[in-house]
């Protein structure tokens, strides 16, 4: 069975929710506390084995490319005032041995259409696709979300969906699936259907942003046509694949934060200012005094 190597990383959406702080960068720039989403997203790719990041990029491309690129004169700067901490925070955006590739996706088709653009990089190899607006978060000495889910693909050779219960009031904002009891943790997958209204939704599982995928998606993608909010949908594609191959779902362990929203944006910067090394119990402090 092939390795996880790859991992694409769509960063073309439009990012409405967000104007107008999207309006001359990906919402994927947008930082929480210190680091942009991207970068959470890059560090656990990194952590489950990833060592070929293929960015899949829109109109606004060019912060991305500079946040993972070298940065000479600041990084001669922060040397020469000896700010070695910060040196370092600059230069291990991306350790050595990773590779970033980018792919311009030419409008913004939809998921589905974004994924599509990154086969002529994937070539033959299953792959993970992560939604950096999905900030996974888990518990000190648990594995990053992506790495439950590697280890998952490596035991049972089958496309993986990561997994979580919504409110039923919410299905619109979801892949739903339906799905049959299979290992502990795992579910096989019998359905998934994109933005279900809440009576129309079969489960109220909802598909989150991390997905590791057998090559076959590639040729399913490309016979999709337009589907929910008139867009090529990343969960038509697997309904797709699901006529020919297992697809499982992961229940996760660890805690998602919606970052595409701008409530789930708030409750990652508490969350993660909390967690922060530097300024967590300072900003604990603060949060205790305005109670
Ligand atoms: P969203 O559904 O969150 O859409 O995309 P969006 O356009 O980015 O944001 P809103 O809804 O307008 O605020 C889910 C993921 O798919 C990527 C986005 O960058 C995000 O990571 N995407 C979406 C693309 O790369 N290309 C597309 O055509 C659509």
């Amino acid at each position: 069975m092939n390795r996880i190597r790859k991992a694409v990383f769509p960063v073309a959406g439009l990012g409405t929710r967000f104007l107008p702080a999207t309006k001359a960068q990906p919402k994927e720039m947008l930082p929480v506390v210190d680091k942009p989403l991207i970068q959470y997203a890059v560090e656990e790719a990194v952590a489950a084995g990833i060592t070929e990041l293929v960015f899949v990029t829109g109109r606004n491309k060019r912060a991305i490319e500079d946040h993972f690129d070298a940065a000479q004169e600041l990084e001669d700067e922060l040397e020469a005032a000896g700010k070695t901490k910060l040196l370092e925070a600059l230069q291990n955006t991306v350790p050595p041995n990773v590779h970033c590739i980018y792919i311009r996706q030419p409008a913004p088709l939809g998921l589905g259409h974004a994924v599509l653009c990154a086969r002529p990089v994937i070539g033959r190899e299953p792959f993970a696709v992560l939604l950096a607006d999905d900030l996974m978060d888990v518990d000190a000495g648990q594995k990053p979300v992506l790495a439950q889910m590697v280890d998952a693909y490596h035991r049972e050779g089958a496309s993986l969906l990561a997994v979580q219960d919504v409110p039923r009031e919410e299905t619109r904002q979801y892949g739903i699936v339906s799905t049959t009891p299979y290992k502990a943790g795992l579910e096989q997958v019998q359905g998934i259907v994109e933005k279900p209204a809440p009576e129309a939704a079969p489960s109220t599982l909802g598909v989150v942003g991390r997905y590791v995928l057998g090559n076959r998606i590639f040729g399913c993608l490309e016979g999709v046509g337009k589907g929910a909010g008139g867009e090529i949908q990343l969960t038509d594609g697997i309904a797709e694949l699901m006529k020919h191959e297992q697809v499982l779902a992961l229940r996760y362990a660890g805690r998602r934060f919606d970052c595409g929203s701008k409530l789930g944006y708030l409750q990652a910067t508490v969350e993660m200012g909390l967690k922060h090394p530097d300024m967590g119990a300072a900003f604990a402090r603060y949060l205790e005094q305005r109670k």
